[in-house]
C-alpha cells in the first residue's frame, strides 16, 4: 500500500500562519508526524509540497504511473477554485480524499465550496492533523 499525501499552496506555512486557525505545530512536524504513521502502520509514503498548481498537477499524474494507490491531498485555497487539480484527480487510477486543517464548512462563504470534492471519496476537514491520518486509515483500509 503507497500512499501520496500533497500538500498545496501555503501549507508550508503550516505553524507560522494564523495559528489560531491552522493550528502552531510546525509544517515540519507535521511532515514528520504523517511519516510516523504510516510507518506505524505499514503504509509506505511519499510526500509532496508546492504552491504552483502546475506542479501539484503533474505530480498527481505521476502518482499514476508510479503505482500510489491513494491520494490525500490539502490543497489549500486551490480547494476552491482549481478545476484543473479537481479534473487531475478525477484522470488518475489513485483514489483521492481531500483533507483540511480547518473546518472549512465553518469558514467565509469562499471557503464553504471545494470544487476539488467531486474527485474525491470523500473529505475530511476541521480535524488538523488527525484530517491527514484519518484520511490516510480510510485509505489503507477501505473496502473496494
Ligand atoms: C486549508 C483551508 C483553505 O481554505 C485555506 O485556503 C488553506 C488551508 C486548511 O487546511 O484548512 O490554505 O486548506
Amino acid at each position: 500500500m503507497k500512499i501520496a499525501v500533497i500538500h498545496g499552496a501555503n501549507l508550508n506555512f503550516t505553524g507560522i500562519r494564523q495559528p489560531d486557525v491552522y493550528g502552531s505545530t510546525s509544517f515540519a512536524a507535521v511532515n514528520k508526524r504523517i511519516e510516523e504513521y504510516c510507518a506505524e502502520n505499514k503504509v509506505k509514503l511519499v510526500q509532496f509540497h508546492s504552491n504552483h498548481e502546475g506542479e501539484i498537477i503533474d505530480f498527481i499524474q505521476a502518482c499514476h504511473h508510479e503505482a500510489v494507490d491513494g491520494i490525500v491531498i490539502n490543497p489549500g485555497a486551490y480547494a476552491h477554485y482549481s478545476h484543473a487539480i479537481a479534473d487531475a484527480l478525477a484522470s488518475v487510477a489513485p483514489v483521492a480524499v481531500e483533507v483540511h486543517l480547518s473546518n472549512i464548512h465553518a469558514r467565509e462563504e469562499f471557503r464553504q465550496k471545494s470544487v476539488i470534492a467531486r474527485a474525491c471519496a470523500g473529505q475530511i476537514s476541521g480535524l488538523g492533523i488527525d484530517s491527514y491520518l484519518l484520511a490516510i486509515n480510510y485509505l489503507k483500509y477501505r473496502r473496494n
